[in-house]
């Protein structure tokens, strides 16, 4: 998961291969309600792991349900069978509206008949999000519910501690035009005290049926048959009990396959884009994005559990469209909008402005910022494209902490002028889909020369093994330690048995013989750990005699030349630091960025004094001063790669600089070169 401030993602050009979703968040955070309801084991497979379910998780868990994780995909809930362990508990609900509406009508149902007390809350924003309508039909029915914030939303009190009997002789009614969570919330929790028949009326035109249907197939999966009357009413027959059906699979979230079908409808590939996890006969309602984007000329087939989707009309078909029915993938379409001629219409999205922030207004004003011209009506919008390729525009993209917006709108980086889209906050896509991002840059290719690449270089003790890593780690591109690459030389001739002495490695059939070694290497950085030909090799690496080692091989240049192209592998989306030597001047030439960065001799030397004796080590100040003169007079002189800044390298002098003002240097350079 990229945790950074922002993400630049870079000009993208095409997109072709495969992605394994992540599960449904809808049906995740339903069964595991209901498993936690029931008695007995249920084992969830594939269950979504997201923000929305972690809190979910954690509720049940207070609430006293058992959760163990059996296998890396499985997750077994013991169930309460109905009954409260747990009398009174504080449940924090982040911002998850599939946890706070059903929580909130289950646990009033069993708090009010079982004398119990519970208190629901989540972030700010989830106060703001309604939820007086499930309230009124919970007290309708004798339900204990209090207000402890703003009547109407949460923070609540579900019970009072005391007995209280419920009156469900009367159809219990509930809104379902402000969002069908509150009839979803209704249909799960009911069943605990459906003694005799209950009736559910739905009172206004019900939104988002599909998620209802979602909502009754699972109920059927637990034992529990709904009667459905047009969509209006529902009826749980009495004596309905829950039974775990034993075990589940979580479908893949047809939400999140909105972004790849739209990604295959607009990026040029031959291979198309194939999404696993989801297939055409999906219980979710969002699986009808794909008539929508198919409408909009994508060539879309599918099986049971994939989707195969290609590039057809293109430019995109503007549609004009009631997505009451898909009001989340909907927002996928408004920027598929921006690829397609015409002005694009969706309408009947008037639940937009009460989900995770007011997405019809959120939309709007970010889809300008791309160059669109864009009317929001109450619940509708309107988008034309910019109105040329010359006419797109880009500046950061806000994302209000909702995850939704962070995904659709990173496919602005197909934007003909291939522009950079920033999108801000880029971690709040952990609500649904914490990897998405990783998930696009596997199947998208940067336009050719594109990919951000910052190479900093300096004298041995500058700091620049430090710099590059927090300014990789600020920008959530990847860092390359070429330094590593030329130890991984050393370890791996040892290994070998080959020579790195001076004497040997003077004859070229030797060199040759090195230069062969480095282009046989497997290597792989993962996290902090360095792997060669498999083996952990972190810590053989660091050694002074690898470091020695090193220092001779990197003069060859046979082996300089057989690291080149495993160099350049590490230029992918988003962006890449590199660190070392010819980083700028021979490995990426062309790289937007270029630090130098040194410090006198004196410092340095200092600084390596403080870290040796911080580790416990004895030192000399003045031999290590002289090492260092020593080492920057050959390191200069040499024939191969010698440490010099390249031509249009900045220079960064950090003697009296911390690490902090060096990064925002380095960060603000790199700020000044962006068209943002
Ligand atoms: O930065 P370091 O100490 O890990 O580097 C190990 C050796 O490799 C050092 O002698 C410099 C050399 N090197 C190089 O020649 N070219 C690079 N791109 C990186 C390091």
């Amino acid at each position: 998961m990229f945790n950074t401030a922002f993400l630049d993602v870079p000009p993208l050009a095409s997109a072709s291969g495969t992605v394994q979703l992540p599960g449904s968040k809808s049906i995740s955070n339903r069964v595991l309600l209901l498993a936690a309801l029931c008695d007995g084991h249920t084992d969830i497979h594939d269950l979504l792991a997201s923000d929305d379910t972690h809190v979910m998780l954690q509720a049940l868990a207070t609430l006293g349900c058992s959760i163990e994780h059996t296998s890396a995909h499985t997750v077994r809930i013991g169930g309460l069978a109905g009954q409260l362990r747990n009398k009174s508990a504080q449940l924090f609900l982040g911002n998850a509206g599939t946890a706070m509406r059903p929580l909130c009508a289950a646990l009033t149902l069993l708090a009010t008949t079982q004398g119990g007390s519970f208190e629901l809350s989540g972030v700010a924003r989830m106060h703001e999000r309604p939820i007086g309508d499930l309230v009124q039909a919970l007290r309708a029915m004798g339900g204990m519910v209090t207000d402890l914030g703003n009547p109407g939303f949460p923070p609540l009190r579900l019970g009072d501690g005391a007995v209280h009997d419920l009156d469900l002789s009367a159809p219990i009614q509930v809104r379902g035009d402000v969002s069908s969570q509150f009839l979803t919330a209704l249909l799960l929790a009911l069943p605990l005290v459906a003694k005799q028949d209950v009736v559910i009326q739905v009172v206004g035109e019900l939104i988002s049926k599909p998620y209802i249907d979602i909502t009754l197939q699972l109920l059927a999966r637990f034992g529990v048959h709904v009667h459905r009357d047009a969509w209006s009413t529902f009826t749980i027959p009495g004596g309905s009990c829950y039974q775990s059906p034993g075990s589940l699979h979580v479908e893949a979230d047809a939400s999140s396959a909105s972004y790849f079908i739209a990604l295959g409808a607009i990026a040029p590939s031959d291979e198309g884009v194939t999404v696993q996890g989801v297939g055409l006969d999906s219980i979710q309602g969002d699986i009808r994005f794909v008539e929508a984007a198919q409408a909009m000329g994508a060539v879309v087939t599918g099986g049971a559990n994939a989707l195969h989707i290609r590039r057809g009309a293109w430019p995109l078909k503007a549609i004009d469209l009631d997505c009451n029915h898909i009001p989340d993938a909907a927002m996928t379409l408004a920027v598929m909008a921006l690829y397609a001629q015409g002005t694009t219409t969706l309408r009947n999205i008037a639940s937009w402005r009460v989900k995770e922030t007011d997405r019809l207004s959120a939309m709007a004003t970010e889809l300008r910022k791309l160059g669109a011209t864009v009317v929001e009506g109450a619940d509708c919008i309107s988008i034309t494209p910019p109105l040329s390729d010359r006419a797109w525009t880009t500046a950061p993209i806000a994302t209000y902490d909702d995850h939704r917006i962070a995904m659709c709108l990173s496919l602005a980086a197909f934007n003909p002028r291939h522009l950079v889209t920033r999108i801000n906050e880029p971690h709040c896509v952990a609500k649904t889909f914490p990897d998405y991002f990783e998930a696009l840059f596997a199947l998208a290719q940067v336009v050719p020369g594109r990919v951000p690449v910052i190479c900093i270089d300096g004298p041995t003790a500058s700091g620049k093994g430090t710099l590059s890593q927090c300014v990789a780690k600020a920008l959530g591109y990847a860092w390359l330690d070429s330094g590593a690459l030329y130890r991984l030389v050393g370890v791996a001739a040892q290994t070998a048995g080959l020579s790195t002495a001076a004497q040997d490695i003077a004859n070229p059939s030797h060199a040759q013989a090195l230069g062969e070694l480095a282009a046989s290497m497997q290597v792989q950085f993962s996290g902090d750990a360095v792997y060669l030909n498999g083996t952990d090799v972190s810590s053989d690496i660091r050694t002074e005699a690898a470091g020695m080692a090193a220092s001779r091989v990197s003069a060859l240049q046979p082996v300089r030349d057989a690291l080149t192209a495993l160099q350049h592998g590490f230029a992918k989306a988003p962006g890449l630091v590199a660190d070392g030597r010819d980083m700028g001047t021979v490995i990426f030439p062309n790289a937007p960025l270029k630090v130098f960065l040194t410090a006198s001799a004196e410092q340095r030397a200092q600084r390596r004094y403080k870290q040796l004796i911080s580790k416990g080590n004895s030192a000399n100040i003045d031999s290590l001063l002289a090492d260092l003169q020593e080492r920057d007079a050959r390191d200069t002189s040499r024939v191969h790669a010698p440490l010099k800044p390249a031509e249009d390298a900045q220079l960064l002098d950090n003697t009296t600089l911390s690490i902090e003002q060096s990064v925002d240097q380095v960060l603000n350079w790199w700020q000044s070169k962006q068209v943002l």
